[in-house]
């Protein structure tokens, strides 16, 4: 038996580590992201670049109406102080009040504001919204190692622009390889140096591109770390709990196998 289920283990992960990407209809790069496999946890200066890349850049169309600005302090996640976030939210944004019928700068219980500027989809979930791979290679334990591709997705896209354009019915498309259509309606957002890094890390497209994919990651599923770290708890408990009703069931059933 215990054969077999080497044997059954050996496949499964043989099957999930040649896994590879492959989006529907666009191409996905298969990116190594901090937050994978099983034991994988976010990258806070990582988190820290692609918020200011997602504050500089994309806030200018696309909202993340979803996600609290307090929850920027949180563990796990970008974990600035309370006193950063406080003033990260009062510079960066503007939210309207109700009771002041006016607006007033945003505080950390505040969430960051929707953007229905340009029609640009809400960017809180799209992480999870959007499965970079596909087909065998997007179930089961590939999805386990490998996540599901959303983050790969959305650097995909930021990366994926060929510099084609076309005119269709008065809007203006560009040509985007990661996009399932080939042709996306967003210019692109992002090139070399669109943002200054702290500390001279070098803003290259890639860098920001994978930043604010992995920031992106963290908005649609900010408690990814608590989820794993139960996940682990849950299966040394099973594992050891099957080791002891094994050695249990040999010790009820030994006297009647070794009858003489
Ligand atoms: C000038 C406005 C603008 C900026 C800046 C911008 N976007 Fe977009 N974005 C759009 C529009 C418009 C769409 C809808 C495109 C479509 O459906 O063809 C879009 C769509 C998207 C999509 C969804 C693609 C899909 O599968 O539907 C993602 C992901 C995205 N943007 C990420 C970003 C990120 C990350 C940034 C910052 C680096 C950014 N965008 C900056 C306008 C913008």
């Amino acid at each position: 038996m215990f054969k077999k289920l080497a044997l059954s283990t050996a496949i499964a992960l043989g099957l999930a580590g040649s896994a590879f990407a492959a989006g529907e209809g666009g191409h996905v790069e298969d990116y190594s992201f901090s937050f994978e496999g099983p034991f994988g946890t976010f990258d806070q200066d990582q988190l820290q670049r692609g918020l200011q890349v997602y504050t500089e850049v994309c806030s200018a169309c696309h909202g993340l109406r979803y996600v609290p600005l307090r929850t920027l302090s949180d563990d796990g996640g970008p974990s600035f102080s309370e006193d950063e976030v406080r003033a990260y939210a009062e510079q960066n944004f503007e939210v309207f009040d109700e009771e002041l019928d006016d607006f007033r700068p945003a505080i950390p219980t505040d969430h960051f504001p929707a953007n229905d500027s340009v029609g640009a989809p809400d960017l809180s979930m799209m992480a999870k919204a959007r499965a970079g791979f596909h087909g065998p290679y997007g179930t089961g334990l590939s999805q386990l190692f490998n996540g599901m591709g959303g983050a790969e997705y959305i650097a995909s896209i930021l990366t994926g622009y060929t510099g084609e354009e076309k005119t269709e019915a008065g809007a203006l498309f560009y040509e985007n390889t990661a996009f399932p259509s080939g042709w996306i309606s967003m210019a692109p957002p992002l090139m070399d140096d669109s943002v200054e890094y702290a500390g001279g890390y070098p803003a290259t497209l890639e860098h920001q591109a994978q930043d604010v994919a992995a920031f992106l990651m963290w908005t649609a599923e900010p408690k990814m770390m608590a989820r794993k770290h139960a996940g682990f708890v849950g299966v040394i408990f099973l594992t050891l709990l099957s080791v002891l009703l094994y050695l249990t069931n040999k010790r009820i059933w030994r006297p009647i196998k070794y009858k003489s």
